[in-house]
């Protein structure tokens, strides 16, 4: 028996007035912020995540999806979507649009993780990039357009981490005094502690085993170390949270897993904490677009995972509207009637009316069961003698009341009711 891959889920019709609601208050909370859809391809050339300054984080070492193609040519499926837009913006001449470019997508993301609740090896973002401002507005505008967001869904409690992580010019000052702090303790940490001393020495600071979460509570703070331009810019955002009433937690030792960061790097949790709880990340990665071959151009924004998101919705049993279920169901009986019937749910679907038409030879209790099953308001029921007679009969499903109405009049009687 062939079952989903490890890490993957089917969305089932049931499941599907989640997405459909979660989607839609993406779309409109980007409407009102002038956040314009874009969508890029599932898959990218390798080098567009593999870039020389992404080497040693989790993503490029053990999470992406590599293969190469027919042609030999190597291709990674889409493990983020910061950096396609990026791409996007620089192959299509972006930058000569007005600044900054807002833009917004919803796809499947790919990452060979370890499954659990929440972490899957396919799963759905919903993200906003802003292009080409460098203004501390901007980073406060994708915060509260991603908690604005998570609130029309009805998610409350949330809290929003923020940290500073510099910039290329004063985070290499601060990585060498993290790097000596842990030198004096490296006998104190885990092995990929170790590797990360090296390697990769901002994410020492998030490690999870408990010695390595004590060592790093010590540590030197990057907000001690950040560059004028960089407290201002940390300053500013701040002041404009708090101007908005956005309340917020600093965290020193939020530092977030991808290499593109530059200055605010930030994080939302829902109610409940747990490994996996982060609903959203984010943040500033002004050296980005340079990076992939584009003009020094500033960036920022944020992505979240809609299964997180729906996670998150059932835990605190928040309800979304149901999916408008089939308004008629079409039941015939008899051979002219079944062919009359094919004629007939062609015409209603014409004026635009859903129609689930019933199939194969079904005594016509059962085809009103299926009705039923299926929460049809109206069965439309075709006879052979209601052929020959020109009409149909209509049951309300609700009333459990019938009329005959003429064929040729279906499509008015029901656009009366
Ligand atoms: P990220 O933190 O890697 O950031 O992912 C963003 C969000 O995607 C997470 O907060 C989580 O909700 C969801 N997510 C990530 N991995 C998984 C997974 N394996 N299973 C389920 N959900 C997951 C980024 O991807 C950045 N590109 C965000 C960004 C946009 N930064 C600036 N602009």
């Amino acid at each position: 028996m062939y079952k989903a891959p490890r890490g993957t889920v089917d969305i089932l019709p049931a499941e599907q007035a989640y997405w459909a609601h979660v989607q839609q208050r993406a779309a409109e909370v980007c409407r009102l912020y002038g956040y314009e859809r874009i969508d890029t391809p599932a898959f990218e050339d390798y080098d567009l995540f593999a870039r020389r300054d992404a080497a040693g984080t989790d993503l490029v070492e053990k999470e992406m999806y590599v293969f190469e193609d027919r042609s030999g040519q190597k291709l990674t499926l889409r493990a983020e979507n910061t950096a396609p837009v990026c791409r996007a913006y620089v192959e299509h001449g972006m930058f000569s649009l007005p600044q900054p470019v807002r833009l917004y997508y919803l796809g499947a993301t790919f990452r060979y993780e370890r499954p659990q609740a929440g972490r899957y090896r396919q799963h759905h973002q919903f993200g906003c990039e802003a292009l080409g401002d460098p203004s501390p507005g901007l980073d406060v505008e994708v915060i509260e357009l991603a908690l604005g967001f998570l609130s029309s869904l009805g998610l409350q409690q949330l809290t929003v981490v923020l940290n500073s992580i510099g910039c290329r010019q004063c985070q290499p000052e601060y990585v060498k005094v993290l790097q000596r702090h842990y030198e004096a303790l490296s006998g104190e940490v885990c092995a990929d502690c170790r590797v990360r001393m090296v390697r990769n020495p901002l994410r020492l600071l998030d490690c999870k085993e408990p010695a390595c979460r004590l060592i790093a509570d010590a540590a030197p703070r990057i907000s001690d170390y950040l560059c004028p331009e960089c407290e201002t810019h940390f300053r500013e955002v701040q002041e404009q949270l708090r101007v908005l009433g956005i309340p917020f937690t600093l965290n020193h030792k939020l530092v977030r897993g991808l290499d593109y960061y530059t200055r605010t790097v930030f994080e939302i949790l829902p109610q409940r904490e747990g490994g996996q709880s982060a609903i959203v990340g984010g943040g500033r990665y002004d050296g980005l677009i340079e990076q992939i071959g584009g003009k020094s151009t500033p960036g920022v924004g944020f992505a979240t995972g809609i299964e997180r998101i729906v996670l998150n919705l059932k835990e605190q049993q928040l309800g979304v509207p149901a999916l408008p279920a089939p308004r008629i169901y079409l039941a015939h009986m008899g051979d002219s009637a079944r062919l009359a019937a094919a004629v007939l749910a062609r015409s209603l679907r014409s004026a635009g009316f859903g129609v689930v038409a019933s199939t194969g030879g079904k005594s016509l209790k059962a085809q009103l069961r299926q009705a039923n099953a299926l929460g049809a308001r109206h069965t439309v029921i075709l006879g052979d003698d209601e052929v020959q007679r020109g009409v149909v009969t209509v049951r309300d499903m609700t009333l459990n009341e019938q009329v005959t109405v003429p064929q040729d009049g279906l499509a008015a009687y029901f656009s009366s009711r």
